[in-house]
């Protein structure tokens, strides 16, 4: 069966502090709440999808502890096809350890388990899912082999999101997917250029154009979004909110460009941005990752603010 949107990444339990601010190097410090949830950037990003009301498929694995099952039980819930999403026998689910502060800023460590198995064999199971569907995106959660093998396949628009970032790469990863995007932490990585500012940004983007990029989006939290082509480089604003939780903001934004991608073919990729920059703006003002992404009534909030 035909999917929209297919997702090929990562599925993690997300083990979550709340502190007021985060700990140093060495330090222990008091946090007031706990929370355990369902993250993972490839599974975050698929479901940020579905909420908007797309058709979506995730290609990842899981472990086969009680959290796998969970997990897929959860992505059954939120309409996500998962055919794909295997048990891994003798492996745990992948968990994020992370701490979110009082100003919304967050620290992750990811442990990957399960997600380390995801195989190019897999992806190849998957083909024609793959190439049958009009967006297909993937992150570096899981194996840069599977990141290849899945914007090799894809025969409409691809996006990748690297992240987390890496600075060993072969020139391939920049060169295959439709759009290359990146938030202005993981941009240095593959740059070397420290963004702070817009004017470095700006610089950060061209020399991604310059190594093969077709596109590239830059995310820059509450400053929106650069995104260039090797024509132009545009900048897209959103509006200021207050921050509650910053975790999974860039999934939110993915999920929705995705969404649009596949269902606004006519629109202006500009337009598509800038709602996605509102969905992920409107995400943090919510404690949680999924739990914080929009429903359907994000549609009818873009259009009141634009009016
Ligand atoms: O992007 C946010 C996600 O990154 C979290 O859900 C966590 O699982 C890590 O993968
Ligand atoms: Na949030």
């Amino acid at each position: 069966e035909k999917k929209e949107i297919v997702v090929v990444g990562s599925c993690m339990i997300d083990f979550v502090c709340y502190a007021p601010r985060l700990p140093k190097e060495g330090e222990t410090i008091h946090g007031y709440k706990f929370n355990t949830n369902f993250g993972g950037k490839g599974a975050n990003q698929c479901v940020a999808a579905a909420y908007l009301g797309g058709n979506t498929a995730l290609i990842a694995r899981v472990g086969d502890d009680l959290w796998g099952e969970k997990y897929i039980d959860h992505l059954k819930k939120t309409k996500v096809d998962t055919t794909f999403v295997k048990k891994t026998s003798n492996s745990a689910t992948g968990i994020a350890q992370i701490t979110v502060s009082d100003t919304g800023q967050n620290q992750i460590v990811i442990v990957a388990g399960a997600n380390t198995k995801l195989s190019v064999e897999d992806v190849k199971s998957a083909k024609e899912l793959i190439s049958s569907a009009e967006v297909v995106v993937c992150q570096l959660e899981t194996s840069i082999d599977v990141a290849v093998e899945t914007l090799t396949i894809c025969s409409k628009i691809s996006i990748l999101n690297a992240a987390p970032s890496i600075k060993e790469y072969e020139t391939k990863l920049l060169s295959l997917p439709t759009i290359f995007c990146v938030n202005e932490v993981e941009i240095e990585d593959f740059t070397g250029v420290t963004v702070n500012s817009l004017d470095d940004g700006r610089e950060a983007v061209q020399r991604l154009l310059r190594k093969g990029c077709k596109s590239v989006i830059l995310t820059l939290g509450s400053q929106g979004a650069l995104y260039a082509t090797p024509d132009r480089i545009d900048h897209v604003t959103t509006p200021t909110v207050k921050c509650v939780d910053t975790t999974g903001a860039g999934d939110a934004f993915i999920g929705a460009l995705a969404y649009l991608l596949a269902h606004e073919k006519n629109s202006d990729i500009l337009e598509i941005i800038k709602f996605a920059c509102f969905a992920a703006t409107d995400s943090v003002t919510r404690p949680g990752t999924q739990a914080s992404f929009p429903d359907l009534q994000i549609f009818s909030k873009y259009d009141e603010m634009n009016n």
